[in-house]
């Protein structure tokens, strides 16, 4: 007989070259809670509880999986994101923890205001536009982005979570072509930032697994997709109106300058809880 601790200890032991204890815990608490009808908080008086066959295999799949450095929330195909679990896949980002940073400043600075209208460049997994259109009173949210395949997940992730979200399918280079005369009282962006030079120091998970398109942006261009969407911004937000950044933390007083460069005011470079430049802030002129 098979029991839960055997496989905490199974995964602490074969993938201890790969994470952490602590990492290698939380990883398997996820496919406890996946797999059965418990949470992380009563995982310790279940440690005993008797495994079947069927999930035996299931976390063995699973280990075999990790061993790959597949990332845990594409295996389980979900992630947890500012209270909600989303859908995820290999044609989207898995969320991140700066990215609630984002998405927390956000619901504070503008919770007190209704009938917002707020557009998100790069819609992912859907965790930026949706978690704001659940938390603004009577925000209209309407979300781009270049993948179809990415935005057919993050539709599925609005359906699920029940939240009205507009989606364009569309590359925001090309904005000119795509807007009129709409206007936004909020613009926000987690756009692609890493540089090619910043493979060496990634993870093997993030690089085997994450998309491409949504990660890497070209050497001689780092700037390029805060330079367009600031562009777009000048034209389609109100005035007074907010533009927030997530932003490349190696990259923060040449990204702040640019947006200055652009006529913006009360250029606010923010750092995220491990203290790197992690989010502008900033106003269109009155
Ligand atoms: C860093 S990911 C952010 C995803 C999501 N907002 C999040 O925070 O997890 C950037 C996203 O921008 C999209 N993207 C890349 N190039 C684009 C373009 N030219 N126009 C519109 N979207 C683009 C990618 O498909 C990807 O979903």
């Amino acid at each position: 007989m098979r029991i839960l601790q055997d496989f905490e200890l199974l995964f602490q032991q074969e993938l201890q070259s790969l994470y952490d204890k602590d990492e290698i815990k939380s990883i398997f608490l996820l496919i406890v809670t996946d797999l059965f009808e418990l949470n992380r908080l009563s995982y310790p008086l279940n440690k005993t509880k008797e495994v079947s066959d069927r999930h035996a295999l299931r976390f063995k799949e699973i280990l075999q999986d990790l061993k790959k450095h597949r990332p845990i929330q594409y295996i389980l195909n979900k992630a947890d994101f500012y209270g909600e679990i989303f859908a995820v896949n290999e044609h989207v980002l898995i969320p991140r923890q700066e990215t609630e940073e984002l998405v927390d400043l956000i619901i504070k600075k503008h919770r007190s205001s209704k009938n917002l209208k707020v557009i998100d460049i790069g819609t992912g997994s859907g965790c930026i536009p949706i978690i704001l259109s659940r938390h603004l009173d009577h925000a209209e949210v309407t979300t781009v982005d270049i993948s179809k395949e990415a935005i057919n997940t993050a539709k599925g992730n609005a359906q699920r979570i029940n939240t009205p979200v507009q989606f364009i399918n569309a590359d925001i280079l090309e904005w000119e072509y795509i807007f009129s005369a709409q206007q936004y009282d909020i613009v926000v962006s987690n756009p692609p930032y890493i540089t090619p030079k910043e493979k060496q120091h990634m993870h093997q998970n993030v690089l085997a697994y994450e998309p491409e398109i949504a990660l890497f942006i070209e050497e001689s261009a780092p700037l390029i997709f805060y330079d367009v969407i600031s562009s777009f911004a000048a034209t389609h937000l109100v005035p007074n109106g907010d533009l927030y950044f997530e932003i490349n933390q190696y990259l923060g007083a040449e990204t702040k300058e640019l947006i200055e460069k652009k006529g913006f005011t009360e250029v606010q470079l923010i750092q995220d809880i491990h203290g790197a430049d992690r989010i502008i802030h900033a106003k269109k002129k009155v």
